[in-house]
């Protein structure tokens, strides 16, 4: 088992993210003594989504000026670190080399125990370093980009896949969608600013797969919906956000409808909910009115914490070292994985 403090690093898609956490002091909300991010967003906004090759190369620019940034304000020195972690997939393969190679370099020249997190296991662990944070077991509403998942967490690092999307994930949804309303990227904050001022009740879109049985989803033929409707609209600014808020509601709808099915067949009380979509505020609020009626608690990371960052690496890897589970020295990135 590790002792110190935990380095972490993300690098597997479009953030650069850098954490320390320390595992020694108390609960998971203290133990975060510094995080650091660095977002490329702007520099792909100009090609309309994330360019991989240009994403490696603007990691390798930021991770180790972030990493010192990072030791700076924890007020420690390489030496002090007890074990290091980095995002080892899913994700973007040459981003996850940069931030693979960097962390297993530190640990070989420190001897330090390094692992390779699942970065939607971080996600999951991401809720944990709140205040008051969630206790196993729980079911998890992953919603990011890349996934859509319903995961019954029986204790951390026993997860078992309730439901998958079919199709596109319901952060993708809401991209794609932004796009074809020519909404700028990345497209679902913008959406969702969007559909802020949406009238209700002026569209509406199917909550697809809420009627057979089951905790699958499938969002890509909402998007086909939200294109017919624009298409066949006036266009103007008021109508573009009477859809977004109509689309807005059919996926945060669907989303509730599943995860009150979820907690209903495990028998769960609690509720934890991650990754990009999380940050949704309509998202958020539905399900904290749903748990206060129907009597279970939903538990979201702050909001920086929902998209993707470094602090939720360092505390996946923290207890992952604490369990005394570490790597061999090899560098391992696995572009796709399955949690
Ligand atoms: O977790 P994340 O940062 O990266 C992945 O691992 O994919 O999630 C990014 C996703 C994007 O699809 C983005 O559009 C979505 O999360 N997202 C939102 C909001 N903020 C971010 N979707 C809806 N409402 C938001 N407020
Ligand atoms: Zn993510």
């Amino acid at each position: 088992a590790s002792t110190g403090p935990v380095l972490g690093v993300e690098t597997s898609c479009d953030e650069t993210g850098v954490a320390i956490f320390d595992p020694a002091r108390g609960d998971a909300a203290g133990g975060l003594l510094a995080h650091t991010l660095y977002s490329q967003i702007r520099m792909h906004a100009d090609y309309g989504g994330v360019v991989p090759e240009l994403a490696s190369r603007d990691h390798v620019r930021k991770l180790l000026p972030l990493v010192r940034e990072t030791l700076a304000q924890a007020g420690l020195r390489v030496a002090d670190l007890g074990g290091v972690a980095y995002t080892a997939g899913p994700g973007l393969v040459g981003a996850l080399l940069v931030g693979a190679t960097a962390v297993r370099s530190l640990a070989w020249a420190l001897e330090l125990p390094a692992i390779g997190v699942h970065h939607m296991e971080g996600h999951l662990l991401a809720p944990l370093l709140e205040p008051d944070p969630p206790e196993p077991p729980f079911v998890a509403l992953l919603v990011s980009g890349g996934h859509s998942m319903l995961i019954e967490v029986a204790a951390i690092g026993r997860y078992t896949l309730l439901g998958d999307t079919l199709d596109d994930a319901a952060g993708e949804a809401f991209d794609k969608t932004a796009k074809l309303m020519d909404l700028p990227y990345p497209g679902g904050p913008a959406l969702a600013k969007l559909a802020e001022q949406g009238r209700p009740g002026t569209f509406r879109f199917a909550r697809p797969m809420t009627d057979r049985p089951g905790l699958d989803f499938s969002f890509s033929g909402l998007k086909t919906q939200v294109l017919l409707a624009w298409q066949a609209s006036d266009r103007s600014n008021q109508t573009k956000a009477d859809i977004a808020r109509a689309f807005e509601e059919a996926i945060v709808d669907t989303l509730t409808i599943k995860c009150r099915r979820a907690l209903a067949a495990t028998g769960a009380r609690t509720l934890v909910v991650a990754g990009g979509v999380g940050a949704n505020r309509r998202l958020r609020a539905q399900l904290a009115e749903a748990g206060a009626r129907e009597g279970f608690r939903a538990h979201f990371p702050r909001l920086e914490f929902c998209t993707d960052n470094g602090a939720m690496i360092a505390l996946a890897g923290a207890l992952r070292l604490q369990a005394g589970e570490h790597e061999t020295p090899a560098i391992l990135v696995r572009p796709r994985w399955d949690l």
